[in-house]
């Protein structure tokens, strides 16, 4: 088994981690987007609350959940792990810097994540450790579900603040850029490199980085301006 914990700490074991989890968390991004742009139909939330009760409740959806808190996990140990090994070592930060081809990007990358996951705490702190483990009001749809959290309104009033929205779209933009580079890094990890595909990958991470982070803002920015 030991050559297992060999080739998970050996720097391209690593590089696999980070490339794996990150594809994980990407598609995650998308997925809890396409959820929370319900927040933006005008119905009082109704919609909304009855779907973060099924992905909430659903067991799959549950079960899921633990696998991405054990990816968030990995990737931001590895992450680190990474950054400071990169710093440690004198020749690879000489090369990073005078390579006029290394994008702003790949350059900050620990930092970009450093800043992410000063966002995500206190995002979950906010939304998802107060739904769990706070008192949030209760509402009956009378859709046969009993009543469920009201996390409409605690998102609501939470983006009257122009602090959160400020706070939330800098977020945005650094998860842009830490997306951009990671997008089409985590492929080219797998050894996806090719002629025709590598473009392609580039594109679909650039049009990535750009419309879901941006899909995200809107929301925080809607909310103070039109609720
Ligand atoms: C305007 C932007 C966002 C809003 C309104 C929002 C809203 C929420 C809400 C209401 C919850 C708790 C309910 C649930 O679990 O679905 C939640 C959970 C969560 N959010 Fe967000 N979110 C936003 C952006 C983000 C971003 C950008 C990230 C990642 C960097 C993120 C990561 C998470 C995670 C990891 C959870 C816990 C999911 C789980 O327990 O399965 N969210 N979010």
């Amino acid at each position: 088994m030991s050559w297992i914990t060999n080739f998970l700490t050996s720097s391209i074991g690593r590089k696999l981690i980070m490339s794996l989890t990150g594809l994980f968390l990407i598609q995650f991004l998308l997925v809890h987007l396409i959820g929370n742009l319900q927040l933006l139909v005008d119905d009082g939330g109704e919609k909304f609350n009855l779907y973060a009760q099924f992905m909430t409740t659903n067991p799959v959806i549950k079960a899921t959940s633990f696998l991405l808190y054990g990816g968030i996990l990995l990737h931001i140990v590895q992450g680190l792990l990474i950054w400071k090994q990169n710093s440690g070592s004198r020749n690879t930060r000489y090369a990073v810097s005078k390579n006029p081809n290394v994008s702003f990007s790949s350059k900050y990358m620990g930092w970009l994540g450093t800043i992410i996951l000063v966002f995500l705490i206190l995002h979950l702190w906010q939304f998802w450790f107060k739904m769990k483990f706070g008192t949030v009001a209760p509402i009956d749809y009378n859709e046969g579900t009993g009543p469920v959290k009201d996390l409409y309104t605690l998102v609501s009033v939470a983006f009257k603040n122009p602090l959160y929205v400020i706070a939330y779209v800098i977020g945005m933009i650094v998860i842009g850029l830490h997306l951009k580079h990671g997008f089409q890094s985590s492929f080219q990890t797998l050894g996806l490199n090719h002629k025709k595909y590598t473009p392609l990958i580039k594109g679909l991470g650039l049009i990535y980085s750009i419309l879901v982070p941006l899909g995200f803002a809107i929301i925080p920015i809607y909310f103070y301006l039109f609720r």
